[in-house]
């Protein structure tokens, strides 16, 4: 049985003070003891400490948004896999769409943040998804084939990876794909990393779902056999909205 794992993303929100506000909101909401899923939130990379501290003896982990995949140097505007394991870091989410269609993220580019993450101990939510336009030209099972192919490309042990299918349509447009919809694409990931890594590690395989998730319709999502969690967006902003949607995680 997979462990249920929902992750805050706070995308460019919130600033240091704000971000603390919301990270103890989160930790009261689940209250202690709390253990029916795993449970993350991601500030961004300037609210990372502060929200480290508050979160600190909590089940709540910290999720870093992006990094780089050089330790240091003449990046100018990049954090690296180092500095994020350093800050208490315990993931990082690699990927995101937003990354994808705003600063020229690539399938190849988010190879090598993988296998950096990876090498400096951080866990990895590798993000996937198709645009509106390649859903109805039909092409949306071979593009999230390449994404994940290309992501994972030449990184053999899988078991530090959790894949986040995110419909690019659905994120922050209050559509949601529906449970039928994400479901088959979940189950075509996880029949594609069968072919590529066998039968044990594509089980274990966390494949969470993002995109519009809310307290009305994370129940149903997650009640699908092969939807394994969240990433939220917009919801994770409220620390009751984000409460409700873990509850119906660890149902
Ligand atoms: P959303 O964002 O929940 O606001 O749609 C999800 C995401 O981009 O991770």
């Amino acid at each position: 049985m997979r462990r249920k794992i929902v992750v805050g993303n706070w995308k460019m929100n919130n600033t240091i003070a704000e971000s603390e506000t919301l990270a103890a909101e989160v930790v009261a909401a689940l209250g202690e003891n709390f253990s029916g899923c795993e449970v993350g939130i991601a500030p961004t990379f300037l609210a990372l400490e502060a929200a480290g501290r508050i979160i600190e003896g909590s089940e709540v982990q910290l999720v870093a948004q992006n990094c780089h995949y050089e330790n240091d140097g003449a990046f100018t505007g990049e954090v690296s896999a180092r500095m994020l394991f350093a800050a208490g870091c315990s993931s990082v989410i690699i990927g995101h769409s937003e990354r994808r269609q705003y600063f020229g993220e690539t399938n190849a580019t988010v190879n090598l943040r993988t296998k950096k993450a990876l090498s400096e101990g951080l866990n990895v939510i590798l993000c996937v998804g198709e645009t509106l336009e390649q859903r109805e030209s039909g092409v949306t099972d071979a593009i999230i084939s390449s994404q994940v192919r290309e992501g994972l490309d030449g990184i053999s042990d899988i078991s530090s990876i959790v894949i986040a299918y995110e419909p690019v349509w659905a994120i922050g447009t209050g559509k949601t794909a529906s449970s039928a919809q994400a479901e088959e694409v979940h189950l075509h990931i996880r029949t594609l990393v069968t072919e590529l890594y066998g039968d044990d590690a594509a089980q274990g395989l966390r494949i969470q779902y993002g995109g519009s998730v809310k307290p009305s319709n994370a129940a149903e999502l997650f009640a699908m056999p092969n939807i394994d969690g969240g990433l939220i967006g917009g919801a994770s902003l409220n620390a009751a909205d984000f409460a409700a949607i873990i509850t119906a995680a660890s149902l």
